[in-house]
């Protein structure tokens, strides 16, 4: 149901392709959405309201007026009560009346006053959706901030037969899912803690661990490449990131990384702990050097301070927490326990037993722990492909 609460009014034209309308209209209502068509005098020559109405549960709108009672439809309420307007099949004509304000039938009334994004797709032969004319009201149309979903032009060598035909209802489904996911992240603020954490012995040594920041930079990249801030908290590590929405504030030791998370914690709407932080550190390090003796040196450490657990426990009920956990026995049930203990919304395992996961690699393989048990596991994937699918994680369990 990834389109649960959604109210999409979705605009039907008089194309051969409005019999797709009704497959689409029947993918909507199936993740969740609201959907009100609104049809043109046209567009109800290829497909019945009734087939319509009955797939959307609801009357379908293709007047001013109500032909049984008189009532006036209000175009510009539909244009409000939208989230968005998809108006699939689009022929030429349509286009040109959308482009140029003739709005002289409901469905381009209702676009003309819509508040909402729009997305169109075109359905037409190739030799006129190629036209100069057809062109410049896509342009016009685009510039007014349309989304035009092109229609399938195929290799223009192979003969013009059957193209220019309208995306299939599936990928236009997966054109506003992905639309909608991206909308979720705007005005967002997200913590990542990334990277080792370095533990002074002296002024020249330190303990640390083979950490490189990888997976946590990609996961601040995706953040911010729909549309979130993020403030990353880094250790020492040899990657960077250039996005102009992340700042980075790089940090050396756990004690560091903990009064940097604490401090940006509650302006952020989440924060996904991905760092290696070191669990003890040196309880007295050295001023000086320390020179090399006979004796053994025997380095007492102390615990750090679990930052996770310490965001875990100030975590207000609309922000998120996600924790990894890199487990070498007992994994699944070990996660659990710190998906518990650290009071995570979803703990990302990462098995040292499997075959590129781990430590440096450019791959990953995790499996998701939620708080109901709920398991999902993933595929070996590039630690790109890994940040996206638990952005996506993120983005489902965000109030
Ligand atoms: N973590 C943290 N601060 C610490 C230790 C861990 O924020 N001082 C976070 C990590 O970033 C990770 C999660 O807690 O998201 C689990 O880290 P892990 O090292 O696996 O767990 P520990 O609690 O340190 O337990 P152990 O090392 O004993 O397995």
């Amino acid at each position: 149901m990834r389109l649960q609460g959604k109210k999409i009014l979705l605009g039907i034209t008089g194309s051969i392709a409005a019999y797709k309308a009704a497959f689409l209209l029947r993918l909507l209502v199936k993740e969740g959405a609201e959907v009100q068509v609104v049809i043109t005098p046209a567009g109800k020559e290829f497909i019945t309201p009734v087939t319509l109405s009955a797939l959307s549960g609801k009357p379908v709108i293709s007047e001013f007026f109500g032909s049984n009672d008189g009532t006036w439809h209000s175009h510009v309420d539909l244009g409000l009560w939208a989230d968005a307007m998809l108006i699939a099949p689009v022929t030429a004509t349509s286009l040109g009346k959308m482009a140029n304000g003739i709005a002289d039938n409901m469905l381009v009334t209702t676009y003309l006053s819509a508040k909402c994004p729009v997305f169109i797709a075109p359905a037409m032969d190739l030799d006129m959706f190629v036209h100069p004319s057809t062109q410049r009201n896509i342009s016009i149309l685009k510039e007014y901030g349309n989304i035009i979903l092109d229609p399938d032009v195929g290799e223009l060598a192979s003969g013009l037969e059957g193209k220019g035909r309208m995306q299939e209802p599936e990928h236009i489904l997966e054109k506003l899912v992905e639309f909608f996911r991206k909308k979720k992240l705007l005005n967002k603020k997200f913590l990542v803690s990334a990277g080792p954490t370095y533990e002074k012995i002296d002024p020249v040594r330190f303990i640390g661990n083979y950490s490189s920041g990888k997976m946590g930079y990609a996961i601040a990249d995706e953040l911010a490449e729909l549309g979130a801030e993020v403030i990353l908290v880094s250790g020492p590590v040899s990657v960077s990131t250039q996005k102009e929405r992340i700042k980075v504030i790089p940090v050396e030791s756990a004690d560091e990384m903990y009064q940097a998370c604490i401090e940006h914690f509650p302006q952020c709407d989440g924060a996904v702990m991905t760092a290696a932080v070191a669990d003890f550190t040196p309880l007295n390090p050295e001023i000086q050097k320390t020179k090399r003796g006979k004796e053994n040196w025997n380095i007492e450490l102390k615990p750090t301070k679990d930052i996770a657990a310490a965001l875990g426990a100030v975590k207000k009920t609309d922000q998120i927490l996600i924790g990894f956990a890199l487990e070498t026995t007992d994994e699944k049930a070990n996660a659990q326990k710190k998906l518990q203990k650290k009071n995570l919304d979803f703990i990302v395992l990462n098995s040292l037993n499997d075959a590129g996961a781990g430590f440096g690699l450019d791959t990953n393989k995790i499996t998701i722990i939620g708080k109901n048990n709920k398991t999902v596991p993933f595929k070996l994937k590039s630690k790109k492909e890994v940040a996206a699918d638990i952005v996506k994680m993120m983005i489902s369990i965000l109030r």
